[in-house]
């Protein structure tokens, strides 16, 4: 499984130190919230800040979440910024198709975003064109949310159809992810976690990574059937 700590949590003082903190402490992969103040009410940064936090966390996969209503002109100058992987929001509609061939035209790992609100059918013209689903477990915008429970279901049909189409996408789950909610959704079905608060605001981030690791993994489903 993937553990994500997603740097929005962190001390905006000290970027680049947070994200190799966060390497340090044994993550997997950094996520990071761009926010454009039209597709959420907030703003968060921009790829140049990206590209300052890169060269900090060289051995960091960077999971870059794209909360914007028009990432079309963004995505190149994230890719050059240091992207890895680049997530829409399936709540673009027809802007979808043609920015997960973008994203992958330019190299990078594609993945895709729904929101609480949204049903989990409009993922499903996509799923076997992308590399992750995001299924977001707060309305997206800020940190420091409560975990919306109602979003599980969509988390278990997102694995369904993963098993039943034989497809390989990650299934990641993003807000409110602390050691009480990784494991419901580790039961549903996620295999890679974003944590904002859990983790940025610990002093241990390295004993908060290998507790949830633990939990996670404890509850992986996977794992159920390997514990006969
Ligand atoms: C919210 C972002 C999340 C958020 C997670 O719009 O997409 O990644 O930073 O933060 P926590 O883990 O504190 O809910
Ligand atoms: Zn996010």
């Amino acid at each position: 499984m993937i553990i994500a700590p997603s740097l929005l949590a962190a001390d905006f003082t000290r970027l680049g130190s947070e994200a190799a903190r966060a390497q340090r402490a044994g993550a997997d992969w950094l996520h990071l919230d761009i926010m454009d103040g039209q597709f959420v009410p907030n703003i968060s940064f921009g790829p140049d800040v990206v590209a300052a936090v890169r060269p900090h966390a060289k051995k960091l996969f960077f999971d870059v979440h794209l909360m914007c209503g028009k990432p079309a002109i963004l995505l190149e100058p994230f890719a050059q910024a240091g992207a890895d992987e680049m997530i829409v929001h399936v709540e673009l509609g027809e802007q979808v198709l043609p920015l997960l061939w973008k994203i992958k035209a330019l190299g990078k790992k594609a993945g895709l975003a729904i929101n609480p609100p949204t049903s989990i059918a409009a993922v499903q013209p996509f799923l076997d064109k992308i590399d992750l689903l995001l299924v977001m477990t707060v309305n997206p915008g800020f940190g420091g949310q409560s975990f919306i429970h109602e979003c599980l279901p969509k988390i278990q049909q997102a694995d369904a159809w993963r098993r039943e189409r034989k497809l390989p996408y990650r299934l990641e789950v993003d807000g409110g992810i602390n050691n009480a909610t990784v494991a419901e959704c580790a039961r549903a079905g996620a295999d890679t976690f974003v944590a904002g608060t859990a983790l940025f605001h610990q002093h241990n981030m390295g004993a908060a990574i290998r507790k949830m690791r633990q939990i996670a993994g404890d509850n992986d489903p996977g794992l159920a059937d390997l514990r006969v």
